[in-house]
């Protein structure tokens, strides 16, 4: 059974991804966050929750212990936060890493110039490539709340197609992306609906 840690599982899309990791995988779900009382645990037979900050080594690498997969949907400091993750990866020898950027740090939006708001993103996405880690970043474009799952993924160096993305084809991707070992490996990919 694969064992997924979801680092900041507060974030809107993580939650909506732990919903749907419970209702479509037999995963098992460790969820870190800062101030865990804000969340309630969906299922304590398969979730166990953590308190911890990203930028924390130590709480870090004890809650990667034993993950097969570490998921990343975080915000603020990100290129730090990145640095953080692949360290205590490369560490505890993990490998698979899903991490959640922006579309637009390559510049690959058909007229958009994003520039330094997103400088955390690109920075991040250099921080990641640079690793030898199992990488997949997402570039998703604007999330909705459409129930329909549907994506289309553009690979680096192609323009990114579409505008939207519903969160529940994003979560439907991560769930196949954590359970899947060879899908988008080493791959920043663009996602928006089809
Ligand atoms: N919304 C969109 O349309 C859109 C489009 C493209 C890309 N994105 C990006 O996709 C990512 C995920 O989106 P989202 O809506 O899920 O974001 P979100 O709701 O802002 O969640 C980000 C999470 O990161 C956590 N975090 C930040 N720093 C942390 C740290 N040092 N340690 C632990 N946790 C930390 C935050 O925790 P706290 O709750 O403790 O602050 C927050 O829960 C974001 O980077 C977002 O900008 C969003």
């Amino acid at each position: 059974m694969t064992r997924v840690l979801i680092l900041g599982a507060n974030g809107q899309l993580a939650r909506n991804t732990t919903r749907v990791f419970l209702e479509k995988t037999d995963v098992t779900l460790t969820l870190y966050l800062r101030r865990a009382s804000r969340l309630r645990n969906p299922d304590p037979g398969r979730v166990k929750i953590i308190e911890g900050d990203v930028l924390d080594s130590g709480p870090l690498r004890a809650a990667m212990q034993g993950q097969d997969v570490v998921y990343a949907n975080l915000a603020g400091d990100m290129a730090r936060q990145a640095r953080a993750i692949t360290d205590a990866m490369h560490a505890l020898g993990l490998k698979r890493l899903i991490f959640v950027s922006s579309m637009g740090i390559y510049g690959e939006v058909p007229g958009e110039t994003y520039r330094s708001a997103l400088d955390p993103y690109r920075d991040s996405a250099a921080e990641i490539e640079k690793s030898d880690l199992a990488y997949t970043i997402l570039r998703p474009g604007w999330f909705t709340r459409d129930k329909t799952v549907s994506y289309r993924i553009t690979q680096k160096g192609e323009p990114f197609r579409g505008h939207d993305v519903s969160l529940d084809s994003l979560s439907d991707l991560i769930t196949k992306l954590a359970t899947d070992p060879g899908l988008y490996l080493r791959c920043s990919i663009g996602v928006s609906s089809a």
